[in-house]
C-alpha cells in the first residue's frame, strides 16, 4: 500500500528525511510517486518495491494506520462529510465515495455453472511409473511432487446454494508443473448427459433454475432429457444412491472426457483419468438430507467438512488411476471410446495407478483463490493431448472464453492462475496487466530479442481425414446397454429407491404424456423390469402412452444430419 509521510514543508526535505530514513526499516526499497494534500496535511506518496518482483508495485495491508486506497491517512472512518451535523452529504467526500464505490464493484460475476465451490491446496506425488505412456513432466519419475490446487463444486445452483442437493459435483485440479499448468477439469460421475457440446447451453438451462421465477421444478429436466436417450446412463448415477455425495472428501473424480497420453517416441494412447478417495466413498440417502440441512443452514455441508478436516490436519487424499486404449483398436470396440456417455469396462481396460493427491492446506482468501481461480480443459502440457471427443472439443473453447469475460483477459497473471515455471511471451498490455513486462520488442521474430523457441516435442499428429463436413451423431450410439447393466447391478432395495426417485420426477403434473412416453421407451430398452416398475408407479394414462420409439426419433433428438 502506498503510504503518506507528513506533515512536511518541503518536498525535497520530505524525501530525504522520511523516504530514505524509513527505507532502511523495511525489506525493500521505495520510490516516491507523488505529493498530496494541502498545508499541514501535505505529504509524499511512495511505493514499496520488493526486490525480485520485477519492479511490480506490491499492494498489501502494511501501513501503521488506515488510509484510502491511494494511501491518504484516514482519521475518521465512520462519519460522512456533511453540510452541518445533519447533512446533506458532500460529493467531495472522496474517502467514503471511494469506500462505497470499491464495495459496489467487489464481486466478479459468478461462474455460469459450478458457481458454488470449495478450494484446497496440496501436492500430487507420482507412485507408479507411466513414462512409457507419457513424457509429461508431472509423471517424470516415481516420487516426484507437483503443487496443485483443487476446486470441488456443485453444478446447477447459484453461489450460495446448498451442497446437499442431488446434483453432479465438479472435481477440478490445477497442476503447477515445470512445463506449464495442466488443468484436469472433471466431475464425480464418470459419464455425462450429452455427447456433443452443441447441446450444453440447453442442458445447463434445463437443469438450472427457471428464468421465470428462479425455481427448479423437475419437469424442465424431465422434458429436456426425454429428448436425450444418451442421458440415461448418467440418470442411473444421478437418481441412484450415489447421486448426493455426503461431502467432497468422500467422492470419486473422473475426467469423463477422453484425452490422450503421448510418449517420447510420439506413441499415442487414448486415456481416461479417475480419482479414488483413500478415505472411502460416502453418500446421503433421501432421509439423511433433513438432518444435514438442519446442521448447515447456510448449505455449506461439504465446504465446511473439507475446511474443518484440513484445519484439523486430517488431510484427504485420492489416488489417480488411468485407463488407456490404443486408438487403432478403438474402431473394433462395441462402443466409441470418444463417447462421454460411456465408461470403459474395467475388465477390458484395467485401472492403472499413477499417483497420489494430498490436500494439506486450506485456501486463505476466498475471492482470490476460489472466485478468481480459473480452470480450462484446454490447458494441457507436453505429453498429454486432447481427443476428438465432441464434448471435450467445445470445452476447449468455452472455459478460457468465460474466464476472459468473468475475470478479464489477464486472468492468467493472477497468482492463483499463473504458472510456477518460467514464461516468455510477447504479452504486455490489456486491462489490469500486473506483469510489468517492458521492452520495445513485444513481437516475434526480432533481431533484438535472443529468446529461442522451445525444442520441438512429440504431439498427436494422427490423421483425421479424409471426411465430409457433417452435423451428425456418432455411428455407435448404443444409448442403453451400459445404463441397463448398471440398473441390473443394483440390489433390489437400491433398484426400488431408484424407481421411486425416477417415478417422482415423471409424476409432476407438468410432465406430459408425450414426455413420459419418450422416457418409457428408453427405460424399456434399458431393462423391461425397470420400465414396468416405473410404469406401475407413475400410473395411467401417462405411463400407458409408451409406444417404443424407433431409432429415427432418437437420432433426430440427438442431432440427425442436417443439410
Ligand atoms: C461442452 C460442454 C461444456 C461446456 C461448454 C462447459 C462450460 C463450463 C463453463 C463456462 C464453466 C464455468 C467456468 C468458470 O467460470 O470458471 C464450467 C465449469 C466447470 N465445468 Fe464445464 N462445461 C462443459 C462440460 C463439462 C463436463 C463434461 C464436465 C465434467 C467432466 C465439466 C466440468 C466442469 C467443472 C468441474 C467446472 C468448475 C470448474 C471450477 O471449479 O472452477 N464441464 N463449465
Amino acid at each position: 500500500m502506498p503510504q503518506v509521510v507528513g506533515p512536511l514543508l518541503h518536498e525535497r526535505d520530505m524525501y530525504l528525511a522520511w523516504s530514505l530514513k524509513r527505507s532502511k526499516a523495511v525489506n525493500g526499497s521505495r520510490c516516491v510517486v507523488g505529493v498530496v494534500g494541502k498545508g499541514h496535511l501535505r505529504g509524499v506518496l511512495y511505493h514499496l518495491v520488493t526486490p525480485g518482483s520485477s519492479g511490480n508495485l506490491r499492494f498489501s495491508n502494511n501501513g501503521p494506520f488506515f488510509t484510502t486506497n491511494f494511501g491518504v491517512p484516514i482519521a475518521n472512518n465512520n462519519a460522512s462529510l456533511t453540510v452541518g451535523s445533519r447533512g446533506p452529504v458532500l460529493l467531495e467526500d472522496y474517502q467514503i465515495l471511494e469506500k462505497i464505490a470499491t464495495f459496489d464493484r467487489e464481486k466478479i460475476p459468478e461462474r455460469v455453472v459450478h458457481a458454488r465451490g470449495a478450494v484446497a491446496k496440496g501436492y500430487f506425488e507420482v507412485t507408479d511409473d507411466i513414462t512409457a505412456l507419457s513424457f509429461a513432466d508431472v509423471f517424470s519419475e516415481v516420487g516426484k511432487k507437483t503443487d496443485i490446487i483443487v476446486r470441488f463444486s456443485v453444478v446447477t445452483g447459484p453461489s450460495g446454494s446448498p451442497e446437499w442437493l442431488r446434483d453432479p459435483r465438479g472435481f477440478a485440479i490445477k497442476f503447477y508443473t515445470q512445463q506449464g499448468n495442466w488443468d484436469l477439469v472433471g466431475n464425480n460421475i464418470p459419464v455425462f448427459f450429452i455427447r456433443d457440446g452443441a447441446q450444453f447451453p440447453d442442458l445447463a438451462h434445463a437443469l438450472k433454475p427457471s428464468p421465470v421465477n428462479h425455481l427448479s421444478p423437475g419437469w424442465r429436466t424431465a422434458d429436456f432429457l426425454s429428448y436425450h436417450p444418451e442421458s440415461m446412463h448418467m440418470v442411473t448415477y444421478l437418481l441412484d444412491d450415489v447421486g448426493i455425495p455426503a461431502d467432497y472428501r468422500h467422492m470419486n473424480g473422473s475426467s469423463v472426457n477422453t484425452y490422450s497420453l503421448i510418449n517420447k517416441s510420439g506413441g499415442v494412447n487414448l486415456a481416461k483419468f479417475r480419482w479414488v478417495p483413500s478415505q472411502g466413498e460416502k453418500y446421503l440417502l433421501d432421509e439423511d438430507i433433513g438432518k444435514v440441512a438442519m446442521a448447515h443452514p447456510d448449505g455449506s455441508s461439504a465446504s465446511s467438512d473439507l475446511y474443518t478436516a484440513i484445519d484439523a490436519k486430517e488431510y484427504p487424499e485420492w489416488y489417480l488411476y488411468i485407463q488407456t486404449i490404443d486408438p487403432s483398436a478403438s474402431t473394433t470396440l462395441a462402443f466409441d471410446p470418444l463417447d462421454p456417455t460411456k465408461v470403459w469396462p474395467e475388465e477390458q481396460f484395467p485401472m492403472r495407478r499413477v499417483g497420489k493427491l494430498v490436500l494439506n492446506q486450506n485456501a486463505g482468501n476466498f475471492h482470490n483463490e476460489n472466485e478468481q481461480l480459473a480452470f480450462s480443459p484446454a490447458h494441457i502440457v507436453p505429453g498429454i493431448g486432447y481427443s476428438d471427443d465432441k464434448l471435450l472439443q467445445w470445452r476447449l473453447v468455452a472455459y478460457d472464453d468465460t474466464q476472459r469475460y468473468r475475470i478479464g483477459p489477464n486472468f492468467g497473471l493472477l497468482p492463483v492462475n499463473a504458472p510456477r515455471c518460467p514464461v516468455y511471451t510477447t504479452r504486455q498490455d490489456g486491462p489490469l496487466n500486473s506483469a510489468n513486462q517492458t521492452g520495445a520488442v513485444n513481437y516475434y521474430p526480432s533481431d533484438f530479442a535472443s529468446q529461442p523457441l522451445a525444442a520441438p516435442y512429440p504431439v498427436d499428429n494422427s490423421s483425421v481425414g479424409p471426411a465430409m463436413r457433417v452435423r451428425t451423431v456418432i455411428d455407435k450410439t448404443d444409448n442403453f446397454s451400459q445404463a441397463g447393466a448398471r440398473f441390473r447391478s443394483f440390489d433390489s432395495a437400491r433398484q426400488a429407491r431408484f424407481v421411486k426417485r425416477l417415478s417422482g420426477l415423471l409424476s409432476s403434473p407438468m410432465v406430459t404424456d408425450g414426455i413420459v412416453a419418450r422416457w418409457m421407451s428408453y427405460l424399456q430398452q434399458m431393462d423391461s423390469s425397470l420400465a414396468s416398475q416405473v410404469s406401475s408407479s407413475v400410473g395411467s394414462p401417462k405411463a400407458a402412452a409408451s409406444p417404443a420409439l424407433g431409432p429415427a426419433v432418437m437420432q433426430s433428438s440427438t442431432g440427425r444430419r442436417m443439410a
